[in-house]
């Protein structure tokens, strides 16, 4: 299979790199552009890659594509390529906000079309990735799209209206989370620890307890069942969160980057 990137920056960029890296598929079956040369250039440099003359020249000799560019450069570059679609070519874009049905309308009738949500760990290979599809793309297109994300993190398959859900929960999340570690720090910081040893331990205690839930067979309500006795610390500790809006704050989060992802969605 060969794969196409058009669009070089840090997503595209590391979705490709990852793909080679786990050997998905071979540095010389990669084909990149971007809109400046020295984009392309430097990933190809970067990752054994060979650099195309032109976006359709990816569309056209790639099996697989992503596109990695800005959800405003999306349907300015599908009209650009369409004269060499749908070929054997299957498009997979990860721009936020941009529906497969306004993809597909761009694009001569039978495109197969992804749509994907990733989020900023897929740059050091712990992504996570919401995944769906287009009306003509295939089950082997979609099995294509999970082995290349899959190769920077985790994927899940959802309805495009899930990917809403997807952008609120991991899309957003590792922002909310930099915003929780920044503050348990902040504050073990006024409790008498160093600045250094407060970002160390808080950092070490977000890493712990995702892995003890991913290691787990219980719930986190059951983990955070375990770990709290009455009269204790944690006990003391939770009861403090919820009754400042804890929950709440979180919810109301979520539910916003998901709004928020509607309206994008809609007004584009
Ligand atoms: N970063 C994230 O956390 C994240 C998460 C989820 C989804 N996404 C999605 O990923 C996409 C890329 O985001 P990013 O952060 O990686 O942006 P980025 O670093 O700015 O990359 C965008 C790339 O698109 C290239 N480009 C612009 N116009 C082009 C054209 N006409 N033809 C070919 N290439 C063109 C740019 O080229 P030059 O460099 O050559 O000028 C740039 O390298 C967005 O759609 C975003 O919604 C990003």
């Amino acid at each position: 299979m060969k794969i196409g990137l058009i669009g070089c920056g840090r997503m595209g960029g590391a979705l490709i790199e990852g793909a080679i890296q786990a050997g998905v598929v071979s540095p010389s079956d990669v084909l990149l552009h971007s809109r400046s040369k020295e984009s392309a250039e430097s990933l190809a440099k970067k990752c054994g890659a060979k650099v195309a003359e032109s976006n359709s020249q990816v569309a056209e000799e790639c099996d697989f594509v992503l596109l990695g560019c800005k959800p405003y450069q999306i349907i300015d570059i599908l009209t650009e390529i369409s004269d060499v679609l749908p070929g054997n070519t299957a498009l997979v874009s990860v721009a936020a906000g941009i529906t497969l049905e306004r993809m597909e309308s761009a694009c001569p009738e039978g495109t197969r079309v992804i749509r994907a949500m990733p989020n900023t760990p897929s740059l050091i290979g712990m992504g996570a990735t919401g995944l769906t599809k287009g009306t003509h793309a295939t089950n082997s297109d979609i099995s294509a799209a999970k082995e290349m994300l899959e190769s920077v993190g985790m994927v899940v398959e959802t309805t495009e209206s899930q990917l809403d859900a997807v952008t609120g929960l991991s899309g957003s999340g590792p922002a909310y989370v930099y915003t929780f570690i920044e503050e348990l720090a902040a504050q073990a910081e006024k409790e008498g620890l160093s600045a250094e040893d407060s970002v160390r331990l808080a950092t070490q205690t977000v890493l712990g307890a995702a892995r003890m839930v991913e290691q787990s067979t219980m719930t986190p309500a059951e983990l955070r069942n375990q770990v709290t006795s009455p009269g204790g610390t944690t006990v003391a500790g939770l009861e403090a969160l919820t009754a400042t809006g804890f929950e709440t704050s979180i919810a109301a989060g979520v539910h916003a980057a998901a709004e928020r992802s509607r309206e994008i969605a809609a007004e584009s």
